[in-house]
């Protein structure tokens, strides 16, 4: 059955494409109309990542690519585009969206929550009842920093940390609508905050996580610091925290496979995370590394924040990760895929390679070795 990917150019899309192609000969790739050539730069993630010259070459031969934009109607497509490219599609993965954290809600509710359900039209409209594959996130769970959250449960009872958790959760709200209302399945993957060590590149998409790289150097120039700068910051957070980061080629592999298995016909959730947390003392080393700065952990924000402070505050996506102490429940994903879907361990070594600008190295902070040896051996 013909497989269509929507996202195909992003950070985590890039990784499902490459392994969706282990499996199928040609694949339809559902590309953003207006934002630059996307069979360039899936070529050109290949030819960077390693992949063979007869593979790069045979790509143009098996990827079709279709321009759309998820924020309108029909995907942007005339009605008879729109319907003869449903017919042909036996499976939809949809992996496009804004992961603007610092985004407001009107503007993540386009891309994320009206482009998903024009997806569910696509899938929909498609005489083949295709399958649909729908990546979420696991921070629908919210504003609840402590506990566990179950891949069963979907509700705003603690409220979102941003507008990008809220568009989320009401894209996930929509795929339950449709499944219910057209008696279909759906397979919703929640990853955690995806990483790689792929040192940044400009013709590649952007570690998610260097908008904490960026944020902290605005912040650092609007604050007047120079580089030798080393200010105290004083971040809300907690010492035992934790956070859940997963290597994004594993994801997209632990993906695709749960992708294997036979739906139940309704909606199937999984945590696609990593198994062990990184504790926050970690992530607080790589943000006084990436600062430079030195952080302080304090349980409620400063009375008389610094100007540094109220930058870094004016980001919601940034700060409120550090005060999490939840788990995600993975058991659904562990009893199907077993120990094999377990990753290897993520350090500041690993981070440090995806996040770092070139030319910095770690070695400017003295306590910063401390630091990189301790998390080797965590
Ligand atoms: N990255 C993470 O840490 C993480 C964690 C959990 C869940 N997720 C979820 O994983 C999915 C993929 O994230 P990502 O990291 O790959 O994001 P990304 O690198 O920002 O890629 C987003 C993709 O969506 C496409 N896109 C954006 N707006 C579009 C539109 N209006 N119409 C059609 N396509 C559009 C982009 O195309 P262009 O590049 O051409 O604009 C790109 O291919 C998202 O649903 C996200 O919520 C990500």
């Amino acid at each position: 059955m013909h497989v269509a990917l929507t996202g195909a150019t992003g950070f985590l899309g890039l990784r499902l494409l490459r392994r969706l192609l282990d499996t199928n000969r040609s694949l339809t790739v559902l590309a953003h109309a207006g934002s630059g050539d996307a069979l360039r730069r899936i070529i050109r993630f290949f030819e960077l990542t390693g992949a063979t010259e007869a593979f790069v070459a045979a790509l143009p031969g098996r990827l079709r690519v279709v321009e759309t934009d998820l924020a309108q109607p029909r995907l942007g497509l005339p009605a008879r585009a729109f319907r003869e490219l449903a017919d042909g599609l036996g499976t939809i993965w949809h992996s496009a969206g804004s992961i603007n954290l610092e985004g407001d809600l009107p503007e993540l509710r386009r891309t994320n929550v009206e482009g998903t359900r024009h997806l569910l039209e696509l899938a929909g409209a498609g005489r083949g009842r295709p399958v649909l594959h729908h990546v979420s996130t696991a921070f629908v769970a919210g504003a609840r920093r402590e506990g566990v959250a179950y891949e069963d449960e979907l509700d705003d009872a603690s409220g979102f940390e941003n507008a990008y958790e809220r568009s989320k959760y009401e894209a996930e709200l929509l795929v339950h609508a449709w499944s219910r209302e057209h008696g279909r399945p759906a397979l919703v993957m929640r990853p955690s905050i995806l990483v790689s060590d792929l040192p940044p590149h400009p013709e590649l998409p952007a570690h998610p996580l260097l908008v904490v790289e960026r944020i902290l150097r605005d912040a650092r120039g609007a604050a007047g610091l120079r580089d030798p700068d080393r200010p105290r910051v004083r971040m809300v957070g907690h010492p035992h925290g934790h956070l859940n980061l997963l290597q994004v080629d594993h994801a997209a592999e632990v993906m695709v496979r749960l992708a294997g298995r036979r739906p139940s016909g309704g909606v199937d959730t999984y945590h696609v995370v990593h198994d062990r947390d990184v504790p926050v003392p970690t992530v607080v080393t790589l943000l006084e590394q990436l600062g430079p700065l030195s952080v302080e952990l304090v349980p409620v924000k400063p009375e008389a924040p610094s100007a540094l402070e109220a930058l870094l505050d004016f980001y919601p996506g940034m700060t409120a990760y550090l005060a999490h102490r939840r788990r995600f429940d993975d058991t659904r994903v562990r009893s199907l895929l077993g120990p094999s879907g377990a990753s290897a361990p993520v350090g500041l070594d690993y981070l440090w390679s995806g996040l770092a600008p070139p030319g910095r190295t770690r070695t400017g902070s003295p306590d910063a070795h401390a630091a990189l040896s301790s998390s080797r051996h965590a």
